[in-house]
């Protein structure tokens, strides 16, 4: 039997997170078998890329409400998770928020990547936050998910500098960047042991 870890992958969009991901795990760099990706919106990119790499992929209806899971939602949420066999959560674009009984049944086991130095910069559109705001430098986030908003521990930080003609698109394709190696070596420091929760 593998001793990888098996990871469930939630994202909302285009997916290029999921896809650093999916080739860490195929370089052998993140010791995890990645047994579901699963998203909130029907067409998102990364669905495709994940049946790209032959992931198994599936669009589970999120519910009455915009930016929470609603109560009905999160149980198959919860449901698919489980028959997958994921022990952990990585959280890649996923723009909904996950409450109490989703984060109980995978208590202290999921993960999300954040595009600003928290705690600077919480919640939507963190990038043109920061562009907006004028700051020199900010970068990207792994951390633990917990029930507030952009607010459990933090795993790791990568900086990005701001530059000087920087668009709030620029940095945003810079801070991906520093997100597709950030959130892999995490992952991999993670579940080697070499960070602990
Ligand atoms: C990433 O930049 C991620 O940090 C951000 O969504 C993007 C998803 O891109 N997440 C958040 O803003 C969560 N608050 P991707 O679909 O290309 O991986």
């Amino acid at each position: 039997m593998s001793d990888k870890i098996k990871l469930a992958v939630l994202g909302s969009g285009k997916g290029s997170n999921l896809v650093s991901l999916a080739e860490a795990c195929a370089a052998g760099m993140l010791p995890a078998d990645i047994v579901l990706v699963a998203s909130d919106v029907a067409d998102a990119g990364i669905l495709e890329r994940a049946a790209g790499f032959g992931l198994s992929a599936r669009f589970i209806e999120p519910g009455k409400f915009r930016t929470k899971l609603d109560e009905t939602a999160e149980a198959a949420y919860v449901a698919a998770l489980r028959e997958s066999g994921a022990e952990w959560v990585a959280l890649a674009g996923f723009m909904r928020i996950l409450k109490g009984d989703f984060l109980r049944a995978f208590e202290k086991k999921v993960v999300n990547i954040h595009p600003s130095l928290l705690p600077a910069f919480p919640g939507l559109e963190a990038w043109k936050q920061a562009h907006d705001y004028g700051v020199k430098a900010t970068g990207c986030t792994v951390h633990m998910v917990d029930h507030g908003i952009d607010t459990g521990s933090i795993l790791a930080q990568g900086v990005v500098p701001v530059l000087e003609d920087d668009t709030a698109a620029t940095l945003h394709q810079r801070i991906q960047q520093e997100e597709h190696t950030l959130y892999p070596r995490t992952l991999a420091r993670l579940f080697n042991g070499e960070i602990r929760v």
